[in-house]
């Protein structure tokens, strides 16, 4: 089934997810959540890219922005880090911009491949198709379909678009880049595996190497929430009001991250949480409130499969706490809506 054949013009296109609940005092929510996850010090930081194992396994950032540009902030939300896969929710959004929702749809997929996220059995397993645009193989084949006529302007066309998704500037970290350069053998194997199967649309080189770059573009934790914010906001920015993305573009990226947005822990995830997120394997993690929030967190600690530890306890915890999950919902009889 496909959206084309559904033919239901703009009939229900908007979502309405409510608001967040009034009277909440959301500076001491997050405040809560935090002092709860900092308890909890299980996890390893990373170090298959090895400059990311010189980072401090202390540091701990929390923020939740909501789509009227409000900024809730706890501990290190001014530490920089490098966004690493976080890269492929919002670069996935840009090309769903560009393309459309079919062509991306035939050409990355939407499917959780039930693998890791650096896995080359899942490509062969699904006869060389990428499976989704949050598994490297997939973001590797959606940075190699944007729109530019070289790697450079491919390049420039993600660090614009991310940066009015952050609502500021953003650099890259020439130290993560050279480092994971020196390391990637992988994920150029799974470029090459890509064209083998005429999967990628782009040199395979230059594409992971484009992907190296935006995996190092630096962010701290108030600019990944202002970036979930955006997504939860129909794709305006609420700090700076500009339009980014669409709304429709918003709906399919934050469809795509509730499927594989953690991998294979994605369902967990969804059964604990019940909000679209993002990790990275420097510690970032983004969640997405549709119509409500961005949240983000910043410890660099993470558990078997790439995700931040204390990142996915804050983030439970606010789930629970601002009534955030998606799936919730009350009898309209018990509320008293019916006469
Ligand atoms: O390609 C890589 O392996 C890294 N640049 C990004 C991986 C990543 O962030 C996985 N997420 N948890």
């Amino acid at each position: 089934m496909r959206q084309g054949e559904l033919d239901v013009g703009d009939v229900g296109q908007i979502a309405r997810t409510g608001a967040v609940p009034p009277g909440q005092d959301i500076d001491a929510v997050v405040a809560a959540a935090h002092a709860r996850a900092l308890r909890h010090s299980q996890g390893a930081v990373a170090d298959y890219i090895p400059v990311l194992a010189e980072a401090d396994p202390e540091l701990f950032g929390l923020c939740v922005v909501d789509v009227d540009g409000g900024v809730h902030a706890e501990g290190d939300t001014g530490a920089l880090f490098s966004i690493q896969s976080i890269s492929k929710a919002f670069v996935y959004a840009l090309l769903c911009d560009a393309l459309g929702h079919e062509e991306v749809f035939d050409v990355v997929g939407v499917n959780n491949t039930g693998a890791a996220f650096n896995s080359v059995v899942a490509i062969e397993l699904n006869g060389g198709h990428p499976g989704n645009p949050m598994v490297n193989a997939g973001a590797i084949a959606t940075t190699a379909l944007l729109p530019g006529d070289s790697a450079e302007a491919r390049w420039e066309g993600i660090r614009a678009g991310l940066s009015r998704f952050a609502g500021r500037e953003l650099e890259i970290d020439e130290e993560v880049y050279r480092s994971e350069t020196l390391t990637n053998q992988r994920n150029r194997a799974i470029g090459q595996l890509l064209e083998s199967y005429g999967r990628i649309r782009s040199d395979p080189a230059e594409a992971v190497d484009v992907y190296t770059r935006q995996c190092s573009l630096l962010v701290d934790a108030r600019d990944l929430a202002v970036m979930g914010a955006t997504l939860a906001d129909g794709g305006v920015n609420p700090v700076t009001g500009e339009r980014v993305v669409s709304a429709d573009v918003c709906r399919d990226t934050l469809a795509v991250l509730a499927a594989s947005g953690l991998y294979e822990r994605s369902g967990e995830w969804l059964f604990e949480i019940g909000l679209p997120g993002k990790s990275g394997v420097a510690g970032g993690l983004v969640t997405v409130a549709p119509g409500k929030a961005g949240i983000a967190a910043y410890a660099p600690r993470l558990d078997s499969a790439g995700n931040s530890v204390r990142g996915q306890i804050a983030t439970a915890y606010l789930s629970r706490a601002l009534g955030f999950n998606i799936f919730a919902s009350d009898s309209h009889y018990s509320r008293g809506d019916l006469a």
